[in-house]
C-alpha cells in the first residue's frame, strides 16, 4: 500500500564495492561515499531483553510498552515531575556491551548454525555492537561537532565494537547546566504521556519516570559482506494485535522544538531528521512519532514521520544528507576495521578515533584500561 522505498532493504544479492583511497586513516569526506546504495538486508529480530528499574537484565520483553495515540494538539507539560517523580540512570556507569553479551550467552544456540549444547560453535556474525554506535558511524560524514572513540576486539572471529567516552563528552556530561539536565528529562516524559504498560491500559502520567528501565530489540542483518548483530532500545510498539511482527510494529518517540520559521524547518531537516533516520533505519523501525514543544516544554503538536519518507522530505534542502553516503561510509569503516583488527585476542583493543574534519585513525592496546570483554563472557564462550 505504500509506494516503493527509494532505499529499500535488499532481500538478497550483492553489489560491487570500492574503497575510497586512504594512506593509513579512513576519510569521512562525503564525496567518497556517493555511490550505489549498498546491500542492507531487512533486519530480523532474533530476540529482545529488558532492563528493570534497577538496571537488572532479563531475557524477555517485560519492559515493552504500548503506544497510545495522543491528541494532535495535546498540551503535554514535559516539565511535570522533573523535581519529584524522576529517577535518573547513573550515566557515569559504563555498561559497555555487557547487556548484549548477557543476551548472547542466554541465546547462543540460536546464533550458531553448527552449535550444540555439548560444543557450541563461534558466533556466525562478523560484528556485535549497539545500534547507537552504528548510528554514530552513519552520521559521521555529516557531523561537524562531536567526534567518537570506538574500541574493537576480535574474539573467536567476531569483532566486538564498544564505545569509549571521549574527553570532550565527559566534560560535557560533567558540566551540564540545570536547564540541559531538565531538557534531557523532557524526552522521557513525552514517552510516559504516549505509552502504556499493556495493550489495554492507558498512560500513567502521574507515575515516576525511571530512565533505568529499557526494552531492547536484538536484530541480525547484513551490510554488504558484514554480518551484523546489534541491539537497540525500542520506545514502544503498536498495540494492535494485528500489527506486523517486530521490528515493523515498533515506534520511535522523539521530541523537538516547535518549528516556526523557514530557517528552523531547514535545520530540522538537515540535522534532526538525519539522526532520526539513521537511528530507526538501522533496526528497521518504520515510524517516528514526534512531539513538538514550545520553550516552556509544552508539546503543542504531534506528528508521525515514516522513516522511508524522511529522505524525500529533505530533497528541497541544498547540499543535504544522503542515506547512501551514510551506509557506504559505515560499510567502508567496517571493512577498514576487519583489515586492521586481525589479532584474535580478548584482551587486545584496537581503538579507532575520529574528530570532525579529520580521518579515522587507530591505535593498539594490550591488557589496558580499554579492554572490555568481561571474563565471565570470555570464559563461557571458550569452555
Ligand atoms: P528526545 O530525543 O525526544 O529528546 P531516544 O529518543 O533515543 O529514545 O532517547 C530518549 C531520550 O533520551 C531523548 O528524548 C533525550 O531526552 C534523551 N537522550 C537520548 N540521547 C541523548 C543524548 N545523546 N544526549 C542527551 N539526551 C539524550
Ligand atoms: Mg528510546
Ligand atoms: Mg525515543
Amino acid at each position: 500500500h505504500s509506494r516503493p522505498n527509494h532505499h529499500p532493504y535488499n532481500k538478497s544479492g550483492s553489489t560491487p564495492r570500492q574503497n575510497p583511497p586512504s594512506s593509513q586513516g579512513l576519510s569521512t569526506r562525503r564525496e567518497l561515499y556517493e555511490r550505489d546504495f549498498p546491500v542492507y538486508k531487512q533486519p530480523v529480530e532474533v530476540g529482545c531483553f529488558s532492563l528493570d528499574s534497577e538496571r537488572r537484565f532479563f531475557n524477555d520483553s517485560r519492559q515493552m510498552r504500548y503506544y497510545v495515540e495522543p491528541d494532535r494538539n495535546p498540551n503535554f507539560d514535559l516539565r511535570d515531575g522533573y523535581k519529584d517523580r524522576f529517577i535518573k540512570r547513573d550515566d557515569s556507569v559504563k555498561e559497555k556491551l555487557d547487556h548484549i553479551l548477557r543476551w548472547i550467552l542466554a541465546n547462543r544456540l540460536k546464533l550458531s548454525s553448527k552449535g550444540t549444547t555439548a560444543s557450541p560453535c563461534a558466533l556466525d556474525v562478523d560484528v556485535v555492537t549497539w545500534r547507537g554506535h552504528l548510528t554514530k558511524l552513519l552520521t559521521s560524514p555529516y557531523e561537524t561537532k562531536e567526534g567518537w572513540l570506538l574500541a574493537v576486539t576480535r574474539f573467536r572471529g567476531t569483532l566486538y565494537i564498544s564505545e569509549v567516552e571521549t574527553e570532550a563528552a565527559r566534560r560535557d556530561r560533567e558540566t551540564r547546566t540545570e536547564r540541559h539536565e531538565e531538557m534531557m528529562y523532557w524526552g522521557y516524559k513525552f514517552e510516559q504521556y504516549t505509552c502504556a504498560d499493556n495493550a489495554h491500559s492507558v498512560p500513567d502520567t502521574g507515575g515516576v519516570v525511571n530512565t533505568n528501565e529499557a526494552f531492547c530489540t536484538v536484530v541480525q542483518t547484513r551490510l554488504a559482506d558484514h554480518r551484523l548483530l546489534f541491539s537497540g532500545e525500542v520506545d514502544c510498539r503498536d498495540k494492535d494485535p494485528d500489527a506486523p511482527a517486530p521490528p515493523a510494529c515498533y515506534i520511535e518517540l522523539k521530541t523537538s522544538a516547535e518549528i516556526c520559521t523557514p530557517k528552523q524547518r531547514s535545520n530540522f531537516h538537515r540535522f534532526k531528521l538525519l539522526k532520526w533516520w539513521a537511528q530507526s533505519f538501522l533496526p528497521g523501525v518504520p515510524r517516528v512519532v514526534a512531539g513538538f514543544r514550545d520553550h516552556e516544554g509544552v508539546v503543542v503538536t504531534v506528528d508521525t514521520f515514516p522513516v522511508s519518507k524522511m529522505s524525500h522530505l529533505i530533497k528541497n534542502e541544498h547540499n543535504c544528507w544522503k542515506p547512501t553516503v551514510c551506509m557506504n561510509f559505515c560499510c567502508d569503516f567496517l571493512s577498514f576495521v576487519k583489515r586492521i583488527a586481525t589479532e584474535d585476542n580478548p584482551s587486545v583493543v584496537y581503538l579507532f578515533s575520529w574528530e570532525p574534519h579529520r580521518d579515522v585513525t587507530y591505535s593498539v592496546h594490550r591488557d589496558s584500561q580499554y579492554s572490555f570483554l568481561p571474563h565471565w563472557y570470555v570464559e563461557e564462550m571458550t569452555s
